[in-house]
C-alpha cells in the first residue's frame, strides 16, 4: 500500500468533526461550502444553551438543516451547554472553567454520539473563527490524545453582516481595524479608536464616548426580520440607540448587537 493510500485508509477510520459557519442570522448567508458540509454529515451535535433567545437560535439551525437536508438522513446528538456565568472578580478563571466544562461536553458527544469513520457537524453561528471557543476545544481534545480530525467551514460573520447592511467599508485607506468586546471597550479612551468593531455588548457600552467625535454604525438582530440599523455621529445617536437596546430587549427578551466605532 502506498503511503498516500495508507493515510487515506487510516483517516477513514477516524472521527471527523466539521465546524460549519452558518452566517449571522439570514438563512441565505449559508454558503455552498456549508451546504456541502451539512450534506456529508452523519450526526449533528446540538449544544443547547439556556436563556432567552435560545429558541430563536435553535429554530434557525433547524431551518438550515431542513433546507439543506430535506432527506433528514442524519442523527442529532444533543447536550446541554454549560451556562456561561462570569465572575467579574475572577474573570479569567470563570471563563477557563466554563470553556473546560464545554470541552468536556464536546468530548462526551464525540465519545458517545458518533462511531469511528463517521462525520459529525456543529453549526456555528456566524464564523467559527470569531469569538467562538469550539476550535480551541477541539485542539485541546486532540492535544490530549483524541483520535480526531476537524475541518472549519468559514461563515459570514456578524461583522460582515453589519458592514454590508450599512454599505460601509470596514477600514478607510491605510487605517487599522480592531475587533473587541464591550468589556475591553470599557478600558479604552476615545483617542484609542480608529476603526473598532465591538461585539458581545447588549448594554450600550458606547455611551461613555457620547461626547467624542466618533461615528457609530450599529446593528441588532442583523440579517433577521427584526434587524435594526442606526448610523451617525455618536454624540447625536448614543442615547437613541441605548433606548432602542432597552426597548428591543424588553420586546424580544434578548438582544445581540454589533457596532463599528470610527473616528470622525
Ligand atoms: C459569541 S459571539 C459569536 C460571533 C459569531 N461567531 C460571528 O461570527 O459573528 C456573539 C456576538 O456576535 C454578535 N452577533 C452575532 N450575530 C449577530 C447578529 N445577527 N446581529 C448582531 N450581532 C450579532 C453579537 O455581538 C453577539 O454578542
Amino acid at each position: 500500500m502506498q503511503e498516500k493510500d495508507r493515510i487515506r485508509h487510516d483517516a477513514s477510520a477516524m472521527k471527523t468533526v466539521l465546524l460549519i459557519g452558518i452566517g449571522a442570522g439570514h438563512p441565505d448567508q449559508v454558503t455552498l461550502q456549508a451546504i456541502q458540509a451539512i450534506q456529508r454529515t452523519d450526526v449533528f451535535f446540538v449544544l443547547e444553551k439556556a436563556g432567552a433567545g435560545k429558541d430563536t437560535l435553535t429554530a434557525a439551525r433547524h431551518a438550515i438543516l431542513g433546507a439543506a437536508r430535506p432527506d433528514a438522513g442524519y442523527r442529532l446528538a444533543t447536550a446541554v451547554s454549560p451556562e456561561r456565568r462570569i465572575d467579574d472578580g475572577a474573570y479569567q478563571a470563570s471563563i477557563d472553567g466554563w470553556r473546560g466544562a464545554r470541552t468536556a461536553v464536546l468530548a462526551e458527544l464525540i465519545e458517545t454520539g458518533m462511531r469511528d469513520g463517521e462525520t459529525a457537524g456543529i453549526l456555528v453561528w456566524g464564523d467559527p473563527c470569531l469569538y467562538d471557543g469550539t476550535i480551541q476545544s477541539l485542539h485541546e481534545l486532540i492535544a490530549a490524545g483524541a483520535d480526531l480530525a476537524f475541518e472549519v467551514v468559514p461563515g459570514i460573520s456578524s461583522v460582515q453582516a453589519l458592514t454590508a447592511a450599512h454599505r460601509v467599508v470596514l477600514n478607510r485607506v491605510g487605517e487599522a481595524i480592531a475587533i473587541t468586546t464591550a468589556r475591553q471597550l470599557a478600558r479604552l479612551n476615545a483617542a484609542d479608536i480608529t476603526n473598532m468593531v465591538v461585539m458581545l455588548d447588549g448594554r450600550a457600552a458606547f455611551t461613555r464616548f457620547s461626547d467624542s467625535d466618533l461615528e457609530i454604525y450599529w446593528g441588532a438582530y442583523l440579517g433577521t426580520a427584526d434587524e435594526i440599523l442606526v448610523a451617525g455621529p455618536l454624540r447625536d445617536r448614543a442615547d437613541e440607540i441605548a433606548q432602542m437596546i432597552d426597548e428591543a430587549r424588553t420586546r424580544h427578551g434578548w438582544i445581540m448587537d454589533t457596532y463599528l466605532l470610527r473616528r470622525g
